[in-house]
């Protein structure tokens, strides 16, 4: 794992996703990628309509530049909130646009939907399965402190599966 880079991409409107990203960079030594949209969503209750609306249309978000080139790491792991039971248009930019060649890990953070097929069409879309079964974390905010040892445990996967590969 040492001579291994590990880059953690997320997107993050509240926190909670921004939380278990950070988790799992210190848990594998990794960079973060933050992605920050080109314009930023509004507050309250427009940013359930907009949001769920864009995440259920499959919409990509326009991002700000990133300042990490995914391409230079070994293994890249993403991550997001679900929203409308899809991913967030932070995400699906990302996705379209990093074009992944190496091995990749996904997560996600929601308020109460256990996130079953949430990445199906992100796997489908590069044609190859992730290093490891998606980790979906439900009510971060609830419980913070399993979340946070579940997280790590799963970057402890990921090293593991890595290695056997
Ligand atoms: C626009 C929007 C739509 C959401 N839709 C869902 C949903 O379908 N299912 C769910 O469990 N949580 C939903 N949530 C809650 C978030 O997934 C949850 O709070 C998540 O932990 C937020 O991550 P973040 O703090 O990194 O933004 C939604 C939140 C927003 C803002």
């Amino acid at each position: 794992m040492k001579d291994k880079r590990f880059l953690v991409v997320y997107y993050s409107y509240t926190g909670s996703t921004e939380l278990i990203a950070s988790e799992i960079a210190d848990a594998l030594g990794a960079d973060l990628l933050k992605l920050q949209l080109a314009k930023p969503m509004p507050q309250g209750g427009r940013a359930f309509a907009i949001g769920g609306l864009t995440a259920a249309l499959g919409i990509k978000a326009r991002l700000q530049a990133w300042d990490k080139d995914p391409s230079q790491y070994d293994a890249v792991i993403v991550g997001t909130p679900v929203w409308a039971w899809h991913t967030a248009p932070a995400f699906n930019r990302f996705w379209a646009e990093a074009k992944l060649q190496q091995p990749y890990a996904l997560f996600s953070c929601s308020g109460d939907t256990p996130p079953a097929k949430l990445f199906d069409k992100a796997i489908q879309r590069v044609g190859t399965s992730p290093v490891c079964a998606p980790l979906g974390l439900v009510k971060v905010e609830g419980t913070r402190d399993k979340s946070i040892a579940d997280a790590r445990a799963w970057a402890a996967s990921i090293v593991t599966a890595l290695d056997k590969s």
